[in-house]
């Protein structure tokens, strides 16, 4: 339907060891739990649409391997039309080793596998898919080239166009500003496109607007517990929408969380403001519960736990 949600972009298994410090060069730390999850910014973001109730479409790929089996099962079950994603023999599926210590910080290895196989060509293979949906969304973690022919193809068909370049590449080919309507990054991607250093709130007003002359009509830069600012082509002065606090326990994915759930709030015909604070307080919501996919919040819990969260 044209309510659909397209994502165009990574898979990758999460394996994820809880430990009480990253250990330094050389060492070796005992952990205190470990756990598999189906992960990828890309996957990330199209659960966390399908979980608020969103139509969405996966394009992605994966090899002919154990993790590939287990996370087009993932989609599926989370209700993700996974038809988009494809099997590759010349690589494995993607993998992140992640370490979250007991600040709830992370760090990662992504090994992006079959996800660079993720070229033009792909997105030429599924242009009725792009061109039916209503929104096509993109990371940073497949060949940038496929990025940008979904996107053309999306343009082409008025379909809109939403970028998440993370992770951060300082050589990214930022000429694709031109073709996104709506840009989301973190501080440090912000840096990346627009050369301003990142050091404060003020600084992140000076990139969203900054982003908005590239292109995209919605420039939104997140703030991790300091909220989201949004900046919106036309419009006098950048929001600030703060967050209400909450007990973090694991930080991975939660930019993905809040991507996944702005695009299915604005496809669903919410005002983008309104969207953006819920997205936010659901992406708080996720980093309260450990993993990935695992800890976004369907929409039935939200209804009944926090429905002042939803617009
Ligand atoms: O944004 C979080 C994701 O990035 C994780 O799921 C991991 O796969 C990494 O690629
Ligand atoms: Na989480």
């Amino acid at each position: 339907s044209n309510q659909r949600i397209v994502v165009f972009g990574s898979i990758v298994q999460d394996l994820v060891s809880y430990t009480e410090r990253f250990p330094r060069p050389g060492e070796s730390v005992r952990g205190t739990l470990f756990k598999a999850g189906a992960g990828g910014k890309g996957a990330n973001q199209a659960v966390a649409a399908a979980r608020l109730g969103a139509n969405v479409a996966m394009i992605g790929m994966v090899g002919e391997d154990m993790f590939g089996d287990t996370n087009i099962k993932s989609l599926s079950e989370n209700g993700v039309d996974a038809s988009g994603v494809v099997r590759t023999n010349k690589t494995h599926t993607a993998t992140a080793t992640i370490t979250v210590n007991k600040e709830a910080e992370n760090s990662i290895v992504v090994t992006l596998g079959a996800n660079l196989e993720m070229c033009a060509e792909v997105a030429d293979r599924h242009h009725e898919l792009i061109e039916t949906s209503r929104m096509v969304i993109c990371q940073g973690e497949i060949d940038e080239k496929g990025n940008r022919r979904a996107f053309e193809i999306a343009k082409k068909h008025g379909v809109t166009t939403f970028l998440n370049p993370a992770p951060g590449d300082a050589n990214m080919d930022k000429s694709i500003l031109e073709i996104v309507d709506i840009i989301c990054t973190n501080e440090n991607e912000a840096e990346f496109i627009t050369g301003i250093a990142q050091n404060s709130v003020e600084d992140a007003e000076k990139a969203a607007r900054a982003m908005l002359q590239m292109g995209p009509r919605h420039a939104i830069v997140t703030l991790g517990s300091k909220g989201v600012l949004l900046a919106t082509k036309d419009v006098d002065g950048v929001e600030h929408i703060r967050v209400d606090k909450v007990e973090a326990l694991d930080t991975t994915g939660a930019g993905d969380c809040f991507c996944g759930s702005l695009a299915a709030l604005l496809v669903a015909g919410h005002p983008i403001s309104q969207s953006v604070r819920s997205a936010a307080n659901l992406a708080a919501l996720s980093v309260t519960r450990q993993g990935t996919q695992s800890s976004y919040w369907k929409i039935d819990e939200i209804r009944e736990k926090h429905p002042q969260f939803l617009p």
